[in-house]
């Protein structure tokens, strides 16, 4: 059977997306594309290692209509994941991939999202709070940051965890187990 395509959204060290990449082998979706606001992302370091298509984009291509629509949908893109992509979707894409965004972040939300959380700050964050479990939620995207419906959640114990970079590892590990099947789930129960 032909595998959905679906494109990836990342800016940073790209460990997400290598993890959704690897799973993709065994899966029902095929990643398609790799979009990026950086030149210099750790992620497109992934789309030669796996001969992925990638591109860099500009805010100004980014936010205007029907651009990159177009481009995605000549291509058959039919989901996209953000993983680790810090700018807010536009309304363009949040129509044209009605309910077909998925995004994660790395804390139990409502709790530490919001604009201006993410990376470390997140876990940052969470550390001053003295929180004795952190975790991370997979949701989908609308014109609200960290705010659509939540698709999964899980918790895991940090109380013995003396830095935020040790509950970022920690919610890390979570973050490759179930974003990768999450999106395979998804895609089977919504394809149509
Ligand atoms: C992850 O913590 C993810 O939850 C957040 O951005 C980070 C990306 O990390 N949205 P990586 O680039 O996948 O390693």
């Amino acid at each position: 059977m032909e595998k959905t395509k679906i494109a990836i959204f990342a800016s940073g060290t790209g460990s997400n997306a290598k993890a959704i990449i690897d799973h993709s082998f065994k899966a029902n979706y095929e990643v398609d594309l790799i979009v990026s606001n950086k030149e210099n992302a750790g992620v497109l370091k992934y789309s030669e290692e796996y001969d992925i298509d990638a591109i860099v984009i500009d805010k100004e291509t980014f936010y205007e209509d029907d651009v990159l629509l177009d481009f995605f949908k000549d291509r058959g893109v039919k989901f996209i994941a953000l993983a680790g992509f810090l700018w807010f979707i536009p309304e363009y894409l949040l129509e044209g991939f009605s309910n077909k965004i998925l995004n994660i972040h790395p804390s139990l939300l409502p709790k530490y999202g919001g604009k201006g959380m993410y990376g470390i700050k997140v876990h940052q964050a969470v550390f001053n709070a003295k929180e004795k479990e952190s975790g991370m939620t997979i949701h989908l995207v609308n014109n609200e940051y960290d705010q659509g419906e939540i698709l999964l959640q899980k918790k895991v114990d940090i109380s013995s965890e003396n830095s935020p970079e040790k509950i970022a590892s920690k919610v890390l590990e979570l973050e490759h187990k179930y974003f990768p099947e999450i999106i395979e789930e998804f895609i089977e129960n919504n394809s149509y």
